[in-house]
């Protein structure tokens, strides 16, 4: 009686679910994750429909984001279908980047790289199609069973038209390529320091929670001299600091970083 209602109308088995949020379950069936409305046989007629309509968005982005399920993106967790109102994911073992840092051991250096280069791949894939993420959390990160990174829940991104100019381009709620990068630049801070800011864009004291800021230098966490990523992440919290290269001028660092030491 008390378990969600899958979109064919049969009660999920409460051992699948792997999260239910306000509007949405994800449940794991094998190899694949499926995010579906969360119903309830309680529910009324408009609440069904206000959370079928959150995944119809979100399959609006997969859309934009891969159109073939053939073809993956590098970086962005792979969708496999979406038939009616889910979508199907290939399944990520490893759970979240938030998880997996809280309770393993902290990455190497050379983990860490290699998230920062997937991560930035990921991000610069998405800026690319002319999508703007909007909730660049690490629990919205999520890893493989070779931990490695995607980037995953497009439920809170904006599509803009493809002859965007992303550098300049700011959607409904005010967010940008440069506050993703600045979400992008905590999820770093996390990964080389464990710790968790829950600094949030949205609000900043203001009245409107809706509407993304970006947070002046002096909001955000400082940054010991020693830590190897410092100018990396310092680039990120300064708005436009990658210039029009965007997230790609994270890769350029990480190039030119590992440089000397191939020789
Ligand atoms: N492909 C996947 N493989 C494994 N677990 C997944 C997958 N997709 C989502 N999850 C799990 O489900 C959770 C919720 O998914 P997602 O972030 O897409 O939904 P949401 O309801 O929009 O989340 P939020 O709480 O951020 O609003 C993730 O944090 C992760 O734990
Ligand atoms: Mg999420």
């Amino acid at each position: 009686m008390h378990c969600p209602i899958d979109d064919e109308g049969h009660y999920i088995k409460i051992h699948t679910i792997i999260a239910s949020g306000e509007a949405t379950v994800v449940v794991q069936r094998g190899d694949v994750a499926i995010k579906m409305a969360i119903v309830y046989k309680n529910y009324t007629l408009e609440r069904v429909e206000d959370n079928r309509e959150r995944i119809r968005r979100e399959q609006e982005v997969w859309r934009r984001i891969q159109p073939d399920f053939d073809l993956p993106v590098e970086g962005i967790v792979p969708c496999l279908d979406l038939p009616g109102d889910t979508i199907e994911m290939r399944y990520m073992s490893g759970g979240t980047l938030a998880n997996r840092l809280k309770h393993r051991a902290p990455p190497s250096i050379e983990l860490q790289k290699r998230w920062f280069r997937q991560l930035a791949i990921g991000l610069h894939n998405l800026h690319q199609r002319r999508v703007i993420h909007s909730d660049l959390l690490s629990r919205n990160i999520l890893l493989d069973d070779s931990s490695n990174v995607v980037i995953a829940d497009l439920g809170a991104s904006s599509i803009m038209p493809m002859d965007t100019v992303m550098a300049d381009a700011v959607d409904e709620y005010n967010c940008s390529i440069w506050t993703d990068l600045c979400q992008l630049g905590l999820v770093f801070y996390e990964i080389v320091t464990g710790r968790h800011t829950g600094i949030r864009l949205y609000h900043s004291g203001g009245t409107d929670d809706s509407v993304a800021v970006f947070p002046s230098r002096d909001k955000l966490p400082t940054l010991d001299k020693r830590i190897w990523a410092r100018d990396i992440i310092e680039t990120c919290w300064k708005k436009g600091g990658y210039g029009a290269v965007g997230a790609a001028g994270i890769l350029a660092k990480l190039d030119k970083m590992q440089g000397p030491r191939r020789r």
